[in-house]
């Protein structure tokens, strides 16, 4: 593009819903199209739709949109979602007219003087094919701290021939499990989240379901997220003490998923859990980074972020 658009940043509002899901499929396609790779949303703008549908269930009137001055269209588009413990950075789209015109750099420019403001952290995943928004990230102080496999495997129709050791500790999680999980996932990742927990657990938006590891003694060990939906198939997140606890919470959502292909991402620290996800079947498709800027504590257990809404 010849001359810079005037662009400005604003909140995200209800009526951007179409525009938000429209900006999300033909960014992140053409993105990976461009670069050789395939179309990440072949359902199409129908599909992610559930992005702002999602985030703005969470967390309305955080996200925001780069409009174009000139013509009142949408350059862009980014989630936030402030929690207790810091700040995550969802799903961040530019438009393809206005790529390496600094779209992105604006609405990353309030989403960190936010970040400031409230004193945190901020959390993201990104590709690791992705050299442009790892260079966006990194120039505003983003450090990758942990790096992920991203894998997906197809369950047949009749299931995986597989089963995992502590299986019978895994059932389905109900509002009652809410603060064990969100101190499972203190103490393994550093980061609270329960409204984002209920929010798996209430399933309003009927894509989701979660396991928790309860031990003999009545104990939370851990729990597993899954999604269902054209826009998003997905496990996680996850979050456990040990990857023994990760693989039969991991396996028991997966088994529920009958037929589908089914994507995650584990942290390749964790070398039994990927040794077992091999032996499932599972394929190496990217690498990932879960970048942080400002405090980090490192992983202390199985933390298996996801990309909706964003966990890392
Ligand atoms: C990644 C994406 C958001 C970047 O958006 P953009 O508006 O083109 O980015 P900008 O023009 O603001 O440029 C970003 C910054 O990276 C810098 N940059 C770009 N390539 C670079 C490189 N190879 N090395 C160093 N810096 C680089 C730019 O100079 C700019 O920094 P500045 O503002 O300080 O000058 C856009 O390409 C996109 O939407 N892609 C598809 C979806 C996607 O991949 N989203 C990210 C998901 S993790």
């Amino acid at each position: 593009m010849s001359k810079r658009p005037k662009i400005t940043v604003r909140a995200m509002q209800p009526s951007d819903r179409a525009e938000v899901a429209e900006l999300i499929c033909v960014s992140t396609n053409y993105w990976f199209q461009m670069n050789g790779n395939p179309a990440v949303f072949p359902d199409g703008p129908n599909s992610t739709s559930i992005y702002f549908d999602v985030y703005e269930t969470l967390d309305a009137g955080e996200n925001l949109v780069a409009v174009n001055e000139d013509n009142g269209c949408l350059a862009g588009s980014v989630f936030l979602h402030p929690r207790e413990t810091h700040i995550s950075l969802g799903i961040m789209n530019v438009h393809p007219n206005y790529f390496g015109c600094g779209v992105a750099s604006s609405m990353l420019r309030e989403a960190t003087k936010r970040a400031d403001e409230a004193g945190k952290p901020m959390r993201l995943v990104s590709s690791g094919r992705n050299t442009d928004s790892f260079s966006l990230y990194n120039r505003v102080g983003f450090v990758p701290r942990v790096l992920f496999q991203g894998m997906w495997l197809t369950v047949p129709e009749t299931g995986l021939d597989a089963t995992a050791d502590g299986q019978e500790f895994v059932r389905e999680a109900t509002l009652d499990d809410v603060d064990a999980m969100v101190a499972v996932e203190f103490e393994v990742a550093g980061i609270k989240r329960p409204n984002d927990i209920r929010y798996f657990i209430e399933n309003v938006h009927e894509c989701w379901h979660v396991s928790v590891y309860e031990d003999a003694a009545g104990a939370i060990q851990g729990f597993a997220v899954s999604c269902e939906h054209p826009g998003c198939r997905m496990v996680g997140p996850c979050a456990s003490r040990t990857e023994a606890q990760a693989a039969a919470l991991m396996l028991t959502e997966l088994q529920l998923r009958k037929g589908l292909t089914m994507a995650y991402m584990l942290p390749v620290a964790c070398e039994e859990l990927v040794k077992t996800s091999y032996s499932w079947g599972a394929k190496n498709y990217e690498v990932a980074l879960g970048q942080v800027r400002g405090e980090y504590q490192p992983m202390n257990g199985v933390s298996v972020p996801t990309f909706l809404p964003e966990t890392g």
